[in-house]
C-alpha cells in the first residue's frame, strides 16, 4: 500500500515535471495509469472518477463493503416480499382499490338514506309544515299545447313579487326557470312546486352570467326594501346594472322578450302628481336610496338602448307600492311593519309625521299587469300601480282597525329622501293593457293580515326591521328547505 501512494506521487511530479510532451520520459513511466494520463483520457468525468476511486486505498475498503451489501440488500428485500404477501392476506391490509370500493359504498349508503329520508319526509311532517303542496299534490296547471308552452325564466323568483308571478305562469302550464341568489327571497316561497316536471330552480347570482334557454325573461332580481337594498349599496348597484345586463345578453342571443321590473322610485321625491311615464323624475343622484333609484334608472336606460341598438323586445313596469302574503317579515316596509306591529300589539311607528302619502296595491293585480305587459305589443315603460291613495297616519289607522289592535301610533323622525307624495297615473295602461286593479287595498289587507298572523304563530315574536340598512334576518324560518330537515 505504501509502495502504491509513494508511486502515485513519483508519477504525479513526474508527469507534472515532463508536461513539455518529452517521449523519452514517457517512454521511461511505468505502464501505470496515472493521474495525467487518466485527465487525459477520453471517457466520460463519472468512469474517470470511478477508476480514480479504484487506485486509492479506500476503493478496496468500498469493494469490500460491496461484497457484503449486496446479499443482505437482497435478504432484507426477501423478508420485506414475504411480509407483504402474508399482510395482504390478513384482514388488516386494505389495498387502494379496496377503500375506492368501500369509500363508494359509503356514498351510496348516505345517498340512499337522503333520497328515503326525502320521499317518507312530507309524509311524516305534520300538515301546517308541509306546506301547501307536496311530491305529486301540485296546485292544477293548465295543459298548454306544445306551441303556446313557453319556457319562462322568473329572476328573483324566490321574493315575494316573483313568488306570485311563478305561481300564475306555473298555472298557465309554462315550463318555469327560476333564478335567485336568496338574498331576499325564500325557498319555501316556492316548495309548494318543487318536484314538479315544468318547474326549475337554479341558485344563482345575476351579477355573473348565465346561459340558458328560454322564450321570456321576466327580470325581477333586486331587493325590493329601504333596509335592504341600503344594507350593501354596491351590491343593489351591480344587481341593477350588471345583473341587467347579464339578461340583457342572454335575451339578446335567446331572442326572448325581457320585462325589467322597475320602480315609483325613478320619480324620486315628484314635483308632478299623480306621476305619468312622460316625467322625469327627481332623484337624489347621491343619497342613500341612490343605489336603488338610480340603478333602476340606468336598467331602463340599458332595456331601450339594447331595444334600439340589438332589435330587441324589451317590457318595463314601473311599480308602485304592493303588499300581499309572502312579503318577507323583515323587510322593514310600510306594510308589513304596520301589519306585524298591530298584531302583536306594539306601538306602530310612522318615520315623518305621517302625511306623506302612498298607494297601495294587491300582488295578484300586479301580477295580472306584469303578464298583461309582457305579451302585450306596447314596448314604453308602464305604470302599473293602485291610484287608491292614503297618507302613511290613515293607513296605520287602516291597519289597526282591520286587526282590531290596541297599538298606540308613535312618530319617530323621518328618513332622508323619502318621498312626500306618490300615486300613479294609469291612464296608460288602461288604455294600452286593458289593465287595471280589481282588489280593494281592504280585501287585500284580509289576506295579507291572515299570512303575517300565520308566520308569527310559526315563529313566535318578530320584531320589525327600522329604516336603517339591515341584513335580511334570517330568523328561525318556519318552512326550513325540505332538503334541509333533519329525520
Ligand atoms: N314590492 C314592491 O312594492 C315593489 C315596488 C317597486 C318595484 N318592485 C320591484 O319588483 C321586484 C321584486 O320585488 P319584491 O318586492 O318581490 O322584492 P324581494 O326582495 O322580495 O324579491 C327580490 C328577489 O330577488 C332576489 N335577488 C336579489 N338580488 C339578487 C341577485 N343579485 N341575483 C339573484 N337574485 C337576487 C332576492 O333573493 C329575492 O328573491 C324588484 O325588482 C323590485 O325592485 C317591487
Amino acid at each position: 500500500m505504501l509502495n502504491r501512494k509513494t508511486e502515485w506521487k513519483t508519477s504525479s511530479r513526474q508527469a507534472v515535471g515532463g508536461a513539455g510532451n518529452e517521449p523519452a520520459a514517457s517512454a521511461a513511466a511505468p505502464r501505470r495509469r496515472t493521474l495525467p494520463r487518466l485527465l487525459s483520457s477520453s471517457p466520460p468525468r463519472r468512469k474517470r472518477r470511478h477508476r480514480l476511486l479504484e487506485m486509492t486505498p479506500r476503493s478496496a475498503h468500498v469493494i469490500s463493503t460491496r461484497s457484503w451489501a449486496m446479499p443482505v440488500i437482497m435478504c432484507l428485500l426477501g423478508i420485506l416480499t414475504v411480509k407483504v404477501f402474508f399482510l395482504s392476506r390478513s384482514d388488516e391490509y386494505v389495498s387502494s382499490s379496496r377503500v375506492q370500493e368501500m369509500v363508494e359504498v359509503e356514498v351510496q349508503r348516505r345517498v340512499q338514506q337522503q333520497v328515503s329520508l326525502l320521499n317518507s319526509e312530507p309524509h311524516t311532517l305534520p300538515s301546517e309544515e308541509r306546506g301547501p303542496a307536496v311530491a305529486n299534490n301540485f296546485p292544477p296547471t293548465a295543459d298548454l299545447s306544445e306551441k303556446d308552452r313557453m319556457r319562462v325564466l322568473v329572476t328573483g323568483g324566490a321574493g315575494f313579487v316573483g313568488s306570485h308571478l311563478v305561481d300564475a305562469l306555473m298555472k298557465m302550464g309554462h315550463d318555469v326557470i327560476v333564478l335567485d341568489n336568496f338574498f331576499t327571497g325564500r325557498q319555501k316561497n316556492v316548495q309548494h312546486w318543487i318536484g314538479h316536471p315544468s318547474f326549475h330552480l337554479i341558485t344563482h347570482d345575476v351579477v355573473e352570467p348565465i346561459k340558458l334557454e328560454v322564450d321570456q325573461i321576466y327580470h325581477l332580481a333586486c331587493p325590493a326594501s329601504p333596509p335592504h337594498y341600503q344594507y350593501n349599496p354596491i351590491k343593489t348597484i351591480k344587481t341593477s346594472t350588471q345583473g341587467t345586463l347579464n339578461m340583457l345578453g342572454l335575451a339578446k342571443r335567446t331572442g326572448a322578450r325581457m320585462l325589467l321590473t322597475s320602480t315609483s322610485e325613478v320619480y324620486g321625491d315628484p314635483e308632478e302628481h299623480p306621476q305619468r311615464e312622460t316625467y322625469w323624475g327627481n332623484v337624489n343622484p347621491i343619497g342613500p336610496r341612490a343605489c336603488y333609484d338610480e340603478g333602476k334608472r340606468v336598467a331602463e336606460t340599458m332595456m331601450y338602448a339594447y331595444e334600439n341598438q340589438g332589435e330587441m323586445e324589451v317590457r318595463v313596469a314601473r311599480i308602485f307600492n304592493t303588499f300581499g302574503p309572502r312579503m318577507h317579515p323583515n323587510d322593514g316596509r310600510v306594510v308589513s311593519n304596520f301589519i306585524i306591529q298591530a298584531i302583536q300589539g306594539k306601538d306602530i311607528t310612522i318615520y315623518g309625521d305621517g302625511s306623506q302619502t302612498r298607494s297601495f296595491q294587491y300582488v295578484d293585480d300586479l301580477v295580472r299587469g306584469l303578464i298583461a305587459l309582457m305579451n302585450n305589443n306596447y314596448s314604453g315603460p308602464v305604470n302599473i300601480g293602485n291610484p287608491d291613495e292614503y297618507t302613511v297616519k290613515d293607513f296605520a289607522e287602516l291597519i289597526k282597525s282591520s286587526t282590531e289592535s290596541t297599538s298606540k301610533i308613535i312618530f319617530m323622525d323621518g328618513t332622508k329622501d323619502d318621498p312626500n307624495k306618490r300615486k300613479p297615473d294609469i291612464t296608460l295602461a288602461k288604455k294600452e293593457l286593458g289593465w287595471e286593479p280589481t282588489v280593494a287595498v281592504k280585501d287585500g289587507l284580509v289576506e295579507t293580515i291572515k299570512y303575517f298572523r300565520g308566520e308569527l304563530k310559526k315563529t313566535g315574536e318578530i320584531i320589525p326591521t327600522g329604516p336603517d340598512a339591515s341584513k335580511p334576518r334570517n330568523f328561525a324560518d318556519p318552512d326550513p328547505p325540505r332538503q334541509l330537515r333533519s329525520p
